[in-house]
């Protein structure tokens, strides 16, 4: 493969335009066996973004070099415990970006965003106004609210996962010791209603010990998400929504390291001074605690949601 240097592509010259152009098509015409139609169309496309832009920014062999270096640490990084490319997609706003893509707003529905790497299947089943945090370090925090359809209906019976990492930052999964905190599934009762003592979220970064962690510092980002509680609801009939409730007033709103903030998810955590009753009457041992109301609307499971491609949908 021969050094581009010319600069910009537009002072490439002609003859070397058309040898270009005529790899990206040889390219794009290998996967015309494709039998899947649309494996083939994404074949097709990621080979023409991909030279896109490797045209459009006359990559050179050395930052060829670097980027499979950068993608080969990532693969080291990686195990059951640490997903770095996940992190990447993140960072990159690709996960936001398919989410958009995924999830359109409809009627009232409350937003989606990320996932984020630190869910976790199988978390203890909590009952109504249990404790999620399992003693994990933080403010302890009420949490209450409805689950109703877009029609204001109540929905019985959604489960709910919620997570959240602790004051020092760190969900359990980034302990060393097995521990199970700060992270449970509850479900909406009869009448749609729901409630759990959590913890006040905090900010902390996201894992930035590896590659991603020292892209994000040549470019001087901040490796820093804004506080946040994470929460998965699906219901029969329901659109599966994943997402998180924000703190109002935290400064790291306007830059959150995955761009996972959407205004409608902001909410106000109150304060309550040490010594003001809780609303289920439990003893806080002369701590302060705060409260959070976060009324969920779930949309039809036939629109647009997690997983149901655009073409197979039913508007
Ligand atoms: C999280 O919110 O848990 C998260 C999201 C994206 C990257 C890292 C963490
Ligand atoms: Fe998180």
């Amino acid at each position: 493969m021969g050094t581009e240097t010319s600069g910009a592509a537009g002072q490439v010259a002609a003859e070397q335009q058309a040898r270009e152009k005529d790899l990206v098509d040889k390219v794009v015409a290998s996967f015309e066996t494709a039998q899947d139609p649309r494996l083939k169309q994404l074949m097709q496309a990621l080979t023409r973004h991909l030279h896109a832009f490797l045209r459009e920014v006359r990559l050179t062999e050395a930052e060829w070099d670097a980027a499979i270096r950068f993608l080969t640490a990532a693969g080291h990084i990686t195990d059951d415990k640490r997903q770095e490319f996940i992190l990447l997609s993140d960072v990159l706003g690709a996960s936001m970006q398919t989410i958009a893509i995924n999830n359109e707003a409809y009627a009232n529905a409350t937003e989606a965003t990320v996932l984020g790497p630190f869910f976790v299947e199988g978390s203890p089943e909590i009952p109504l106004g249990g404790d999620m945090s399992f003693g994990a370090a933080g403010q302890p925090c009420w949490v209450e609210g409805t689950v109703t359809d877009t029609d204001g209906k109540p929905v019985p019976g959604a489960r709910m996962e919620v997570w959240e990492a602790d004051e020092d930052g760190f969900y359990d999964v980034q302990y060393d010791d097995d521990r199970t905190a700060a992270r449970g599934h509850l479900f909406s009762d009869e009448t749609g209603t729901y409630r759990f003592w959590a913890i006040t979220p905090t900010p902390y970064p996201i894992p930035h010990d590896g590659p991603v962690g020292a892209l994000l510092a040549a470019v001087g980002r901040s490796p820093m998400r804004a506080s946040h509680l994470h929460f998965d609801v699906r219901a029969e009939g329901r659109r599966t929504l994943i997402t998180h409730i924000f703190v109002r007033g935290d400064e790291l709103l306007g830059r959150d390291a995955v761009f996972g903030v959407k205004d409608s998810l902001i909410h106000d955590f109150v304060e309550h001074p040490a010594g003001t009753p809780a609303p289920d009457g439990r003893d806080l041992a002369g701590r302060s605690w705060s409260s959070v109301r976060f009324d969920i609307v779930l949309a039809p499971a036939d629109t647009a949601g997690p997983g149901i491609a655009s073409d197979d949908r039913s508007l």
